[in-house]
């Protein structure tokens, strides 16, 4: 059997980072982590609180009490996020915590707890994990490194799909805005903003299909052998 290793994939908001990391946890029977989801369900948890988390010794206390963990649902097929013992999967989608997600994630001690999370998921190795740091702070010695992009228009397009399921009262420029809004915070905060770790391979999969960036990736992995 090949030897497991580690596998990272950040990128732009809905670029499609997770289809691709969800395909090859699949596909090399690995565990795929959702790092987003952390920083979801810790917004979630810090409005639900009403945690004001301008202020550090709030945040410190609160997430004292907070316990994050993922578990397999044979139902859906899918990891789930559990916040505290309840799973929050879906709760952690709505557009309020879209809109909240990525100024809590610029907080410190808020990273430093998730990261910590994160590395202690990644040491038996035999993961994916996506998110925006992951190839870059999370796992800088990681095997394999993918850096996602896919034009604007794609990703507002795909993402707002997903998100008008759940709420025809959505509008494409509610969507667009938020995106716009998350990638410029994201990649300019002062801890570990988004960046294509310098050993990351592109994928821009605004003209591949799903099956062509699944080939593309496990090609890497053969070179990577
Ligand atoms: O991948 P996502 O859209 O679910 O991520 C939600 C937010 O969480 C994103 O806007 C920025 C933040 N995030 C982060 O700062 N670092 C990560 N590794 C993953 C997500």
């Amino acid at each position: 059997m090949m030897k497991k290793i580690i596998i990272t994939i950040d990128g732009w908001s809905s670029c499609g980072k997770s289809t691709l990391a969800k395909q090859l946890a699949k596909e090399l029977g690995y565990i795929y982590i959702d790092s987003g989801a952390m920083y979801r369900a810790i917004t979630l948890y810090f409005l639900r609180h009403h945690i004001d988390w301008t202020n550090n010794e709030e945040v410190q206390k609160a997430l004292e009490n907070i316990s994050l963990e993922f578990n397999y649902n044979a139902k859906s097929g899918q990891s789930e996020i559990f916040l505290n013992g309840e799973s929050v999967e879906y709760m952690i989608r709505d557009l309020v915590i879209a809109e909240n997600v990525s100024e809590v994630a610029t907080i410190k001690i808020v990273r430093d707890f998730a990261v910590a999370v994160q590395q202690k998921m990644g040491k038996k190795k035999g993961i994916v994990m996506d998110g925006r740091d992951i190839g870059t702070t999370v796992f800088p010695n990681a095997e394999l490194k993918i850096f996602m992009t896919a034009d604007i228009s794609v990703r507002v397009e795909r993402r707002f799909k997903e998100m008008f399921e759940k709420n025809p009262n959505i509008t494409i420029e509610e969507v667009k805005n938020n995106l716009e809004m998350r990638d410029y915070i994201d990649s300019n905060r002062e801890v570990s903003p988004l960046r294509k770790a310098e050993d990351a391979i592109v994928i821009d999969n605004t003209h591949i299909s799903m099956e062509q960036q699944l080939k593309f990736a496990l090609n890497l992995l053969e070179e990577n052998k």
